[in-house]
């Protein structure tokens, strides 16, 4: 078990405390937010990261906003609680997981009918640890589901960041990869280093030393030599958001992975919670795709790379038509094509 975690509830100081993945791997820091608009902005610039632990965290806004308030009203606390929902599903546009979170915990509070403004106060506090706890069944799940797909010895290409530290514990493809290993498979990982934000060298790679994974660290443009010249079993990524028919945003690069796979006849997993699948989604035409900072391009750890004045285009996701996935590697088993009835099938199984 990981010795660190992404998200910690000070129960006795009303504040959230996140680990601060932009320091990593050079230095554990934390930071603790005990408003709303610190946990936004913490969300915005990434302190924490990972459609998973985003869902959680915005969970756990809501205790925030409740916890904010000493006055006595229900009624006023519900809707401070409401604002608070709204405020914290906009933070980042594209995982769905974020609005996801959010809604299931308000729905879960008011099925409890607080009678007071303490109870109810109680209440947003149970629901946040009840999805907290939640999401680590979940990635264990897809850790049990994902084992058919690891030979004895396996080798995968993974895109971006997906383990412990971008969802609660564990994490999805990552999650996927460190079960394989504990059971005693010879897994070897090359990790794509994911530009802008280098999530793949700094996070996964820092994850992957700490189980004692073998891998080697990749530039994104060297997946498909890799692919061509080396043997590589699978490569496997985590998602921000399915929609109805398989399209799948994910990390910028995870498109180029998927064709380059496709052309390479390299099966290309994707694992995702159930709740990363929207169906109200129907294509990812739809998916509203991200654009961060110029200065994520043009600079690496506050060094310019590029001259001043670069025109920059810098999307922070991109979307990979379901045509190029083998499969979704989920709680509730690997889901295969046609995505389309596959994906409803399942939803409508899980309600
Ligand atoms: O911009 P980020 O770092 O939050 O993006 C993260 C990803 O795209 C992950 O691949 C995705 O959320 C996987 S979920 C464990």
């Amino acid at each position: 078990m990981a010795s660190f975690r992404s998200i910690e509830w000070l129960h006795d100081r009303g504040q959230l405390r996140l680990l601060d993945q932009r320091q990593l791997p050079a230095r554990e820091e934390y930071v603790d937010c005990d408003t709303v608009t610190s946990l936004v902005a913490a969300i915005n610039d990434m302190v924490v990261r990972g459609a998973p632990a985003i869902g959680v965290a915005a969970a756990y806004g809501l205790s925030i906003a409740a916890f904010g308030y000493q006055g006595k009203s229900l009624k006023e606390l519900v809707r401070i609680t409401q604002d608070a929902a709204a405020i914290l599903k906009a933070s980042r546009p594209t995982a769905v997981n974020l609005v996801w979170a959010v809604d299931e915990a308000l729905r879960r509070i008011r099925s409890e009918n607080a009678a007071d403004a303490e109870s109810f106060k109680s209440a947003t506090i149970r629901i946040a640890h009840e999805l907290y706890d939640e999401d680590i069944q979940t990635n264990r799940a897809i850790g049990a589901a994902a084992a058919e797909l690891f030979a004895e010895q396996t080798t995968v290409i993974h895109h971006c960041n997906t383990g412990s530290i971008a969802t609660v514990d564990y994490g999805t493809a990552l999650g996927a990869i460190r079960i394989a290993s504990e059971s005693g498979k010879s897994v070897f990982v090359y990790v794509d280093e994911t530009r802008p934000r280098l999530q793949g060298a700094k996070l996964t790679r820092w994850e992957l030393q700490q189980f004692n994974i073998p891998h080697q660290l990749i530039v994104d443009g060297a997946s498909g030599h890799v692919m061509r010249s080396r043997k590589v079993d699978f490569c496997i990524v985590g998602c921000d958001r399915v929609a109805a028919n398989g399209d799948v945003a994910n990390k910028i690069g995870t498109y180029n992975l998927a064709v380059v796979a496709q052309k390479n006849n390299v099966p290309f997993y994707v694992a995702a919670p159930l709740s990363t699948i929207d169906l109200k989604t129907i294509s990812g035409a739809e998916i509203e795709i991200e654009e961060r900072p110029d200065a994520e391009v043009t600079s690496v750890d506050g060094h310019s790379i590029a001259p001043t004045g670069t025109a920059v285009y810098n999307p922070a996701f991109d979307v990979t038509p379901g045509d190029l996935i083998s499969g979704f590697i989920t709680e509730r088993g690997i889901v295969r094509p046609p995505f389309t009835a596959n994906l409803a099938k399942l939803m409508e199984k899980s309600r």
